[in-house]
């Protein structure tokens, strides 16, 4: 699978959000990552669908929203015409099967999502019902935090998860990555690469993109 490069807009100029979010796909970008927080499934809060919408004016690159909240099913009408997939935690108050398929029968791709702390095998139920799946390689709530190397296996485990089932989702990383932890990801069998700090931070944008991939 091709390396996809998502910067995430936690870590942009919130003040210049449309000339940032047009700057990275210009740089290259593939995706545009939305980290939607409620302050209550995670210790903070980032901001809502209305952020959301306006960094949709701004490209025409597939938004992949992340929604941290303790209650997707009840705010995932306000993303559907706005996003490309929409990732929802499997520790959310929800019913998971029922949230993915809502995504799915909204023509949008469902992604689950799994904290550091979450066994791999708990998404064994969900096998098949989701279209990506989105491996955090830091607690959720902040940027700028170290990458979990202890998530390395728990990719691996998710790749032979889905080649001994012959299904094909993608993994996602998110969370630390940059260019060495890119590639140590990318070996364990990820290929979304979540990038905010690394990113914005960076002094070529184009470059580090590029590097990342
Ligand atoms: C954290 C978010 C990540 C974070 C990544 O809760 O899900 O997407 O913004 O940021 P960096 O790349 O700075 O770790
Ligand atoms: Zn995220």
């Amino acid at each position: 699978m091709k390396t996809i490069v998502a910067p995430s807009i936690l870590a942009c100029d919130f003040a210049r959000l449309g000339d940032e979010v047009a700057d990275v796909t210009r740089a290259g970008a593939d995706w545009i990552h939305c980290d939607v927080m409620d302050g209550h499934f995670v210790d903070n809060i980032s901001f809502g669908s209305a952020f959301v919408e306006a960094a949709s004016r701004h490209t025409d690159l597939p938004l992949d929203v992340h929604l941290m909240i303790t209650n997707p099913d009840r705010y995932l009408d306000r993303y559907l015409p706005i996003a490309r997939s929409v990732d929802i935690h499997l520790e959310a108050d929800a019913d998971i099967p029922e949230t993915l398929e809502r995504i799915r029968a909204g023509g949008k791709r469902a992604g689950l999502a799994i904290n550091p702390h979450t066994p791999i095998g708990s998404i064994e139920p969900y096998l098949g019902k989701f279209d990506i799946l989105l491996v955090m390689t830091v607690e959720p709530g902040f940027g700028g935090q170290p990458f979990m190397q202890d998530m390395l296996p728990k990719i691996r485990a998710a790749e032979k998860m889905r080649d001994d089932r012959k299904l094909d989702f993608p993994i996602t990383v998110d969370g630390g990555i940059n260019v060495q932890t890119a590639r140590q990801c990318r070996e364990a069998g990820a290929n979304v690469m979540v990038a905010g700090t690394s990113v914005f931070r960076a002094k070529d944008r184009a470059a580090e993109i590029a590097a990342l991939r």
